[in-house]
Formats: structure tokens, sequence, C-alpha cells
């Protein structure tokens, strides 16, 4: 059976960002001139997944706009022979099946999650978290696919970070995934236990837990019984360490991939500007001239 599903949590906030974020949802700042969610909309898609429900909240309205067609924008585009912008405009809201429900208590990322319970169904799915980007020349959603039909179980993505920044994410602590023999890829790895935001001296690796992972449907059981955790939340660590402990046959097991590929943080507003200035450096179009003047500016610099 093929994957089909993508959840996106989008209810957030949105605080690191205010006053932008007042009447606008995080996910539509944009980078480049590109809302965030439309390049994590994308990848889903480019994996195969055009399937694609979106956790949202109160004020989130123009998300839903933004995956809709936009017939006045359309026709003034068409009347002008503007056909480059409007094939733009018309791809945002031609990527998959984009379908909305609300979380309406903020109670945290696995209460997010749970929100899908209905619309998933049965089925293993994937969750992407808007706030990472994996640039598009780099493989990571098709191989956690692979291995969660390979392995039955879940799959989570993993980051080696310093020691210093574990605190900021969930962390693994893994061993190597059996069966894998001398010719295995030793960046896919079984999952043996999992915290979130452990303080430095108790983590129990410096694999950190990035927002992509391919879920078997028991997690949605778990996560109901799952307790809030971490700052009062639901949180989907808790719930994966429980995963983690369970037998095959329940759904249970839990796996990773290390990526080493380029990875995008746009939580906060130090992480958005370097990755606005990466992805419009790396931009065919803007790039050329961009890197040009930003070779410049830099020697201008302290
Ligand atoms: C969430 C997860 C955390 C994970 C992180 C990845 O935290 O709870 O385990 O490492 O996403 O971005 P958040 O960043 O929402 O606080």
């Amino acid at each position: 059976m093929t994957i089909q599903k993508a959840v996106i949590p989008a209810a957030g906030l949105g605080t690191r960002f205010l006053p932008a974020t007042k009447a606008t949802p995080k996910e539509m700042l944009p980078i480049v001139d590109k809302p965030a969610i439309q390049y994590v909309v994308e990848e889903a898609v480019r994996a195969g997944l055009d399937d694609v429900l979106l956790i949202t909240g109160r004020s989130k309205r123009s998300l839903a706009d933004h995956f809709d067609a936009a017939p006045e924008l359309e026709q003034a585009l068409e009347a002008k022979g503007d056909t480059e912008r409007l094939a733009k405009v018309r791809a945002s809201s031609e990527l998959g099946h984009v379908h909305f429900v609300r979380q309406g208590q903020p109670k945290g990322l696995g209460h997010a999650v749970l929100q899908a319970k209905h619309h998933v169904g049965h089925e293993p799915f994937a969750v992407l978290l808007g706030d990472d980007l994996i640039d598009e020349r780099d493989e990571l959603l098709s191989t956690m696919l692979t291995l969660q039909e390979r392995t039955g179980g879940s799959v989570i993505a993993l980051l080696e970070v310093p020691p210093s920044q574990i605190s900021l994410y969930g962390c693994a602590a893994v061993e190597p995934l059996a069966g894998q023999g001398s010719g295995g890829d030793a960046d896919q790895v079984r999952v043996t236990a999992l915290v979130e935001k452990p303080d430095a001296d108790e983590a129990p690796s410096n694999l950190a837990i990035i927002g992509r992972y391919v879920l078997n449907a028991a997690v949605f059981d778990v996560l109901e019984r799952t307790e809030p955790g971490r700052g009062g939340e639901i949180q989907l660590t808790d719930a994966l360490a429980t995963l983690a402990d369970l037998p095959t046959e329940q759904g249970g097991g839990v796996y990773g991939v290390v990526f080493r590929g380029r990875r995008y943080d746009t939580g906060d507003r130090l992480d958005y500007l370097k990755a606005v200035v990466q992805i419009a450096s790396d931009r065919p179009d803007l790039g050329p001239d961009f890197r040009s003047w930003l070779t410049e500016y830099a020697t201008t610099l302290d």
C-alpha cells in the first residue's frame, strides 16, 4: 500500500514573529516570494503525498485562500497577458488535494496530530512541520517512506546537532538497524528511546528530531492516552517513545533516518533571515544579482 496522506500542523500562534503574525499566520511569511507553507506542501506532493491535511486554528483563513483558486486575480493577470505570474498564482491552487481541520485548543504538537485521526484512518501517513524546510535537491521524505514500508513502524528524521543545542529538540537514543549488514545504510537506525527537549547533560545522544515523520496510525491511540508532558503540552515525542516499546504487531517500532543534507529552520527570526538569504542566493533568477550585492555588502560589515 502506498502512503498518500501528509499532515501539516499549522495552528501555532507565531508569537516569535509578532507583530507580523498578529493578523497573518506565520506559515504565510514569505521565503523570498513564496509563503513558507507552500515549500512544505510542495515537498509532500513531490514525495507522492497528494492528500494534504493542514491542522489550523483561528485567524488562519489566508492559508485556505492561498491554496484555493483566485478567479479575479487570475482574470486580471490573463487580461494583461502576464502568463508567468498567472502560472505562479495557479500553481499554489493546483498542488494536490489540500484539506483543513482546526485544532480548537493549542494543546501541543501531539494534540495537533491527533486532530488528523478521522481524516487519516488506519493507513500510515507523513507529518511535516512547517518550521523546517528541506532543500529540494536533497532526499529525505522518500527515504523515510521507503523505510516505513520496509519496517511497518514509524520513522523520524534525525539531525546531528552540537550538544549545546539538543535541549531545543526532541532527542533519540539509537542502535544499528538489525539486518542492515555491512552493505547497509549507516544513516538508518532503530530508535530505542526518545525524550523531548532534554537538558544537555541528560540527553541520550546528539541526534535531534527534525520536522519530518512517517507514522504508523497506531500513534493515534497512543496519543489519546498520552498525558501532557514538557511545557504542559501533549508531545508527539512522548507518543513515539511509547511506540518504540510496542511490538510490531501493535504498530510499534520506531526507526530513524539521519539527514545530512541542507535544512533551513524558519522557526525564529534569526534562522528565518538566514533561510531567506540562503534560498535567495540559490535562486536562478535572483541569485546572481543577490549574491554579488551580498558579497559587496559583507565587506562593509565589521
Ligand atoms: C517540535 C517537536 C520536537 C522537534 C521539533 C523539530 O518542537 O516537539 O521534538 O525536535 O519540533 O523542529 P517545537 O520546535 O515545535 O518546539
